[in-house]
């Protein structure tokens, strides 16, 4: 297979080409904006593999990315390029909009016309993946898990950016045909993730013995999926998912923040025993709330599990260690992201 994955130095996006590129043995143009969220050295392990190859490039750029279609003839788009964190979209909504509506709008054109060009036994075979989130559902109550056909109710400025951007995937096939395939996840975790985001945060400040900030009461839940996981189902979703229909991402793993919590510091204090933490009640911190924030999130993953035959493999209990490991024994990674481009601070409460 040869494809043509945005995204690519972003978290997930970044894990995706290492498993297709290094596991797979699959040919791979990465196309990345850089934006503050991408970090190439997250792809050293492929960087020099004769499969993977780079090209910096904004996905609302059309003419440029119909100039890379053409150029490297894909089988697959695989789209995971977005703005991707809640709380810097309730700072700034203007960048979201942007990429993830305006410039999945740009990508799908491009796609559409180099599919179009496409010879008649290529075409049956092409897809353009769209890679979103479970968030484009909304809030749960305290019951009930998100299906494919759960209704959209998008809360934030950034699902509903991603929301957008499902709909006009939707349409760029109903209306002209083209052969796309969705997938929705929920919350990832692993490692190589930028530390603005929950768990990575809550790592590093663990580990540094600073305050952990849990929003609100800390009972919100989110099901976690580790993002080895995830790219597994996108490869399945890509290669056996059927054109047209969206399949649902989740590990079956639901936990809320404030327990999260407590087990990364337990994880901390178990694996690196020389630190001396202070007791979990004074280094946890409950701060205001994140405007709007939605309050439960839970995936039914039974289309996935039983058409395409994926299983999750990580226990939240065996990939949370997992991952605190990793940072553990990777601060040549994420030190340099803290000395300059994220310090820690709060963001989102408009
Ligand atoms: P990320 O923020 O870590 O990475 C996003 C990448 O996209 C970055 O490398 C960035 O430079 C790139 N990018 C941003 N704007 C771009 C543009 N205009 N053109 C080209 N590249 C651009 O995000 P992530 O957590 O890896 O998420 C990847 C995708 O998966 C997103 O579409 C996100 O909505 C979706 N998703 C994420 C999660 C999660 O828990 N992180 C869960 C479900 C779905
Ligand atoms: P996040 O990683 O931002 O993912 P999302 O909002 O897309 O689910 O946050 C996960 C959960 O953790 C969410 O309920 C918000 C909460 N949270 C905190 O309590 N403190 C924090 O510092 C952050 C970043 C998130």
């Amino acid at each position: 297979m040869r494809v043509i994955v945005t995204g690519g130095a972003g978290f997930i996006g970044s894990a995706l080409c290492r498993y297709l590129v290094g596991e797979c043995g699959w040919q791979v143009l990465n196309i990345d904006k850089l934006t503050y969220a991408a970090d190439q050295r997250s792809l050293a392990s492929i960087e020099g593999a004769p499969g993977y190859r780079f090209m910096q490039a904004d996905i609302a750029d059309g003419d440029k990315i119909s100039h890379i279609l053409d150029d490297y003839q894909p089988d697959a788009v695989m789209h995971l390029a977005a703005e991707s964190h809640v709380d810097r979209s309730i700072d700034g909504p203007g960048d979201f909009i942007q990429t993830n509506i305006v410039g999945t709008y740009r990508l799908l054109d491009a796609a559409l016309h180099y599919w179009r060009n496409l010879p008649e036994d290529r075409q049956k075979t092409f897809r353009f993946h769209h890679v979103s989130t479970d968030e484009v559902y909304g809030s749960l109550g305290a019951e009930g898990l998100f299906s494919e056909s759960t209704a959209y109710q998008p809360n934030s400025p950034y699902s509903a950016s991603k929301a957008s951007s499902d709909h006009l995937v939707r349409a760029w096939h109903h209306t002209y045909g083209l052969p796309v395939v969705v997938s929705n996840c929920s919350n990832n975790y692993g490692p190589y993730q930028f530390p603005e985001k929950f768990i990575p945060l809550m790592i590093l400040n663990a580990m540094a013995g600073r305050k952990l900030p849990v929003y609100g009461d800390g009972q919100n839940i989110r099901d976690w999926l580790h993002v080895n996981d995830h790219v597994a189902a996108l490869r399945l979703v890509l290669q056996h998912g059927t054109v047209g229909e969206t399949y649902n991402v989740g590990g079956r793993n639901e936990a809320r923040n404030i327990d999260i919590v407590h087990q990364i510091i337990n994880h901390v204090r178990d694996l690196s025993p020389h630190r001396t933490l202070p007791p979990d009640d004074e280094l946890i911190e409950f701060v205001a709330d994140r405007p709007g924030h939605d309050r439960r999130y839970a995936i039914d993953a039974t289309k996935l599990e039983n058409r395409l035959g994926w299983q999750a493999q990580y226990s939240l209990e065996t990939g949370l260690r997992d991952t605190v490991a990793w940072y553990l024994n990777h601060s040549g990674w994420w030190q340099p992201i803290l000395d300059r481009k994220y310090q820690g601070q709060r963001l989102g409460v408009a």
